[in-house]
């Protein structure tokens, strides 16, 4: 059994990660987000209701585990505080079970500005973002000028970063874009205001997740986003600006390799991309419609439509390789439901050269044809299916084919919606 299991994106996120972290929540005894923002989004029923978490890991919901918000994440204090609210107002308690690294950075209105307006400049060439805020954090976090939680704790650090980048971006803002700036003793008060709501929850997480480790506690690691989202691994510049790849826990949480047992990636059973940027298996007009429709494809966060395609080895491989992984989530297989044949993209086509790795170069992406088998799809449901013997055979296949092509386990298949609509062929903690 494994104490400290990682669960990420294999794709361009959204693989139906939220279900399984929820699934493994249930045995681990805490629970760290590494890297990310309010861009990610997950949804989560209180009391019979749905509350959309962005921030804050779901393991919030059980009285008994600890969630993390590791320094490897740019937090929007207020996002952060108004899902705290909700949260709170529906009894969950926070207090002593939610902790947010000193190292953290924090995303400022400014950040938020400067994205819409660089955006917009770009034209057809936008990135598609969530408008978060996201990129901007993480650029003053690697120029060293960004705004950490930790200043949060000091009036005067925060008062005085505070004013050294809002003179800087105000110039930018208002003599590039042609817009408004911002008034830095304004921001300064609105952010004080949170450092008093936040300030208990301030705590240095990497000694906490270490020392938990050490003391043979239950460590799950929720990635957000996917590998072909990551700023190093993905497909640039059309990706985040954070490292959702297995290398984004050590530094996104402070824990070494070593530490590290179990690197489960979630694949959905078919692909999906919001935003833009280049996706080479992607099924344009009524049956990319349909597929949208039959599962649901529409953005937690932004509530955008995906585009839909089929299943990508060539990507999947790539994922597999650079996450080093051990196990296989497949998500959604009863989405392909009825769907007969199926097909998966087993290399791509560039300029008549076959190509079997996934391409670096851009230009190369975005020209790329799949080159597809097909396979046979199965007519009987799998919704809700509790055991692999009794999937129709062709969707044992399914999974055996991606098993075998990508020489990674399957260890858990979901079948549905809901929680218990599960096959876990390996339990892990
Ligand atoms: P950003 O993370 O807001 O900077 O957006 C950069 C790219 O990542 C855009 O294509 C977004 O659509 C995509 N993205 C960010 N978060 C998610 C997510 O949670 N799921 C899927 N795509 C995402």
């Amino acid at each position: 059994m494994s104490k400290t299991v990682v669960v990420l994106g294999t794709q361009w996120g959204d693989e139906g990660k939220g279900k399984i972290v929820d699934a493994l929540t249930e045995k681990a005894d805490i629970v760290v987000r590494f890297q990310g923002g309010n861009n990610a989004g997950h949804t989560v029923m209180v009391d019979d209701r749905e509350i959309i978490l962005h921030l804050i890991p779901s393991g919030i919901l059980h009285s008994d585990k600890l969630c993390v918000i590791g320094n490897g994440l740019v937090i929007n204090p207020k996002a952060l505080i108004e899902e705290m609210t909700e949260l709170s107002d529906r009894g969950i308690k926070l207090s002593g079970n939610l902790k947010i690294s000193k190292n953290a950075h924090l995303i400022m209105p400014y950040h938020l500005a400067i994205e819409k307006a660089k955006e917009d400049r770009k034209g057809k060439k936008k990135i598609g973002t969530t408008l978060r805020g996201i990129g901007p954090a993480y650029v003053d976090k690697m120029a060293r000028v960004g705004v950490r939680v930790v200043d949060l704790l000091y009036p005067e650090v925060l008062r005085e970063k505070i004013q050294a980048n809002v003179s800087e971006m105000n110039e930018l803002l208002t003599k590039v874009y042609g817009m408004d700036g911002f008034d830095a003793e304004e921001v300064y008060k609105e952010y004080i205001g949170y450092a008093e709501i936040l300030t208990s929850f301030v705590d240095d997480t990497d000694v906490l997740v270490n020392d938990a480790i050490d003391e043979g506690k239950r460590v799950l690691f929720e990635g957000a986003q996917g590998t072909l989202l990551d700023i190093d691994h993905g497909t640039y510049p059309y990706v985040t600006s954070s490292s959702p790849t297995a290398g984004g826990v050590c530094t996104g949480a402070g824990v070494g390799p070593t530490k590290i047992n179990t690197i489960l990636g979630v694949v959905k059973a078919y692909t999906t991309r919001v935003g833009s940027g280049p996706f080479p298996t992607e099924i344009m007009g009524p049956f990319g419609d349909e597929m949208r429709e039959r599962g649901g494809e529409y953005g937690a966060t932004t509530g955008r439509p995906r585009r839909c395609g089929w299943l990508d080895f060539v990507a999947l491989r790539h994922a597999v390789r650079v996450n080093s992984l051990t196990g296989l989530i497949i998500t959604k297989l009863d989405v392909l439901d009825g769907i007969d044949p199926l097909k998966v993209c087993v290399a791509y086509r560039y300029q008549g050269d076959l190509i079997t790795e996934f391409p670096k170069e851009l230009n190369i992406l975005e020209e790329c044809e799949p080159v597809y088998e097909e396979v046979q799809g199965w007519q009987d449901s799998t919704k809700g299916i509790k055991e692999f013997d009794k999937l129709p055979e062709n969707a044992q296949k399914y999974l055996k084919r991606i098993e075998e092509t990508l020489g990674v386990p399957v260890d858990i298949i979901s079948t549905g919606k809901k929680r218990d609509d599960i096959i876990v062929m390996k339990e892990h903690f």
